[in-house]
């Protein structure tokens, strides 16, 4: 009897040994997301092309959200339309919605509508939508915002405005590692960057500096106690060099610009948007996020999305190639055989 208890007990421990072992495995693996593709057409759920141009990135809990300017062949005149997208692991988005905006009053039906970025208030638990605002021009050079209760339905627009009366066109979005948030808009009259902290309930703007350099598609990232700029030179939607500066604090000193990748290959033709950092329990990643234009083709427009090598205070972009990131670890694997040219 004792030795049959011996038994027993013995293959209850083997078998939990078992079912734990493969539960840490089935764990592991489903923390690798899919191979994300640079520069290749990117599906939804859906099978659609992923419209969410000039984006902007927010994590609720664990789940990310890509908002961005949508272009798709369905849109109508006279409209402009916000893509929303989730994801749990950053390769594979579920299409939510494509929010329908009609011109504010004032602008006449060629209305501009570009770089939409969310961010979500915990205060107000409100949705609040910063964008470009312009004419066909681009002579209002304005900031636009929308509010709503929901991440991705019903945003009415609230206000617009030159923030501290001045011009603004493209914008960026960052949010520092204590929650505080972020906008950096580009002011051309002073060849400047602006960055500015949003107020409590994130409907005013309080300014923090004005980054002396002639650069747009601003973005922003925290990355080991240091700040990174990033931002292309105005050739519209034509690649260039982005460059990237860096400082201790938002307030500056900002060192000189530096290219982020050869200034021979453009950027691998894209254009900055946005700095997505993924905080990993083993490592902490930045992504660099850009569109690749198609200014004749809009809704063909793509994105190069590729983890940047960062030391020693400096920011490079690598060649773009397949990769893949483990959203629990933070780790990304690079996958070499079937390297892109983009
Ligand atoms: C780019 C800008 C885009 C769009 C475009 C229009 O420089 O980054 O968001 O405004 O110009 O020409």
């Amino acid at each position: 009897m004792k030795q049959l208890t011996n038994n027993i007990l013995l293959f209850l421990v083997i078998l939990q040994g078992l079912t734990s072992c493969s539960a840490i495995k089935n764990t592991s693996n489903k923390n690798w997301s899919a191979v994300i593709r640079p520069g290749t057409i990117w599906r939804d759920n859906n099978e659609n092309p992923i419209q969410a141009h000039g984006g902007g990135i927010i994590k609720i809990k664990n789940t990310w959200y890509w908002f961005g300017e949508y272009r798709g062949k369905d849109v109508q005149p006279g409209y402009r339309y916000v893509g929303c997208y989730s994801s749990k692991d950053l390769a594979h988005w579920t299409f939510l919605n494509k929010m329908k905006f009609s011109a504010p009053d004032g602008f006449s039906q060629e209305w501009i509508l570009e770089r939409p970025k969310v961010y979500f208030n915990k205060k107000t638990e409100k949705y609040v939508m910063y964008f470009h605002l312009d004419d066909n021009h681009y002579k209002r050079a304005e900031i636009g915002i929308a509010v709503s209760d929901c991440v991705d339905k019903g945003y009415h627009f609230v206000k617009h405005f030159r923030p501290f009366g001045m011009e603004s066109r493209d914008i960026g979005q960052f949010i520092d590692d204590d929650g505080t948030a972020y906008l950096i808009f580009e002011n051309r009259p002073t060849n400047g960057f602006v960055i500015a902290r949003l107020s409590d309930n994130y409907m005013t703007l309080n300014k923090v500096c004005l980054v002396h350099k002639s650069l747009e598609g601003g973005a922003i990232v925290h990355y080991k106690g240091l700040y990174y700029v990033i931002g292309s030179h105005l050739t519209s939607w034509k690649p260039n060099p982005n460059v990237y500066a860096t400082a201790n604090s938002l307030e500056g000193p900002w060192t000189t610009f530096e290219n982020i990748a050869a200034p021979n290959m453009n950027t691998y033709g894209s254009q900055s948007s946005n700095l997505l950092k993924v905080q990993g329990t083993k490592s902490k990643t930045v992504i660099f996020i850009g569109d690749i234009w198609k200014p004749s083709t809009q809704w063909d427009s793509r994105y190069l999305w590729m983890p940047l090598k960062m030391s020693n205070r400096k920011m490079y972009l690598p060649k773009p190639q397949p990769w893949k990131i483990n959203i629990k670890t933070g780790k990304v694997k690079l996958i070499k055989k079937d390297s892109l040219d983009v």
